[in-house]
């Protein structure tokens, strides 16, 4: 989907015009691609924009940072302000906001300890990742050919750029099999989870999806649905899963920033009943705890005024 321009990116701390925010072509992470980001949502609330979870967000771009021993210059405070200040600058109702930090132009080599780090933070207005009739028609699924990255290789705990390589070849690959995602298995050859989503199968009534252990994202959405759907009353845990496990799924949805809630309508050809009584409910849940509309969920937003 084409970027849409905003007025402001903020850049090493600065809003700065959009078309000012360049990099040089022998930008380290541009070679090497140690570099971690962010993906948040803003929602249009009564309230003004309302940031979805950014806290946990920008710690978890610290984290990411310090697993990569990439000591990021600016504070989880600093941070926050600065994706508020991008909302508001940009004059959205609603966006995507991407924040970005990476080793910049002055060294080359794979000695990233030199390195200076820069930090930006863009936003624009981007629609469903897996369109908008994700919830209620379902998305096709294929199980990749491409192993999900382990934990002595890319951290998966990191939300690094250079993992998205992995990302990529699964995701291009499914695309041109025909199907609209991919599912990754870890080296074990269990579920880990998709290109850019966690994912959950429901078996025996109970829905399960896969850890960190297993490779996976911790993903912010995941824990909001964790949260949602047991004060639903569903039953839900982290655990593995095996392939066999999605072809028979009583019914499944994956869920990310970008993604929200999407049911799942087949894996590999096998259907998939879509969407599922759980994944319909969780998906609305979600959908109004995200805008501040369910009182139990107002502290995740964030409002940038
Ligand atoms: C690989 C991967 N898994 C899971 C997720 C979902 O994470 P979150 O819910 O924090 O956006 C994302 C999105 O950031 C992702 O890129």
């Amino acid at each position: 989907m084409p970027i849409t321009p905003t007025p402001k990116i903020w850049m090493n701390g600065s809003l700065i015009d959009w078309d000012a925010a360049q990099v040089h072509v022998l930008t380290h992470t541009l070679h090497y691609w140690m570099g971690v980001f962010e993906g948040i949502r803003a929602y249009e609330t009564a309230e003004g924009p309302g940031i979805f979870r950014l806290t946990e967000h920008i710690e978890r771009l610290h984290n990411s940072a310090k697993i990569l021993m990439m000591d990021l210059p600016y504070s989880v405070e600093e941070l926050i302000d600065a994706t508020k200040a991008v909302v508001v600058a940009s004059g959205l109702p609603s966006c995507y906001i991407r924040p970005i930090a990476y080793y910049g132009y002055g060294e080359m080599g794979l000695n990233t300890l030199p390195c200076t780090v820069d930090v930006a933070i863009a936003c624009w207005p981007w629609g469903a990742y897996l369109g908008d009739d994700a919830l209620s028609k379902g998305v096709r699924m294929k199980i990749s050919s491409w192993t999900r990255h382990d934990h002595n290789t890319m951290p998966p705990a990191s939300k690094t750029t250079g993992n998205y390589v992995n990302s990529s070849l699964a995701k291009v690959e499914a695309l041109k099999a025909g199907y609209d995602e991919a599912i990754m298995l870890n080296k074990h050859g269990l579920v880990s989870e998709c290109t850019g989503e966690n994912i959950f199968v429901s078996r025996g009534g109970k829905l399960i999806s896969p850890p960190l252990s297993a490779g996976a994202l911790e993903g912010i959405t995941q824990s909001s649905v964790m949260t949602i759907a047991r004060d639903l009353g569903f039953e839900t845990a982290l655990g593995d899963l095996a392939r066999s496990d999605l072809y028979i799924a009583e019914e499944m949805f994956v869920c990310g920033t970008a993604a929200e809630v999407s049911a799942v309508n087949s894996v590999d050809d096998r259907a998939i009943p879509c969407p599922g009584p759980m994944t319909k409910a969780i998906g609305e849940e979600y959908g109004k705890a995200v805008r501040g509309q369910v009182d139990r969920y107002k502290d995740w937003v964030e409002h940038a005024v």
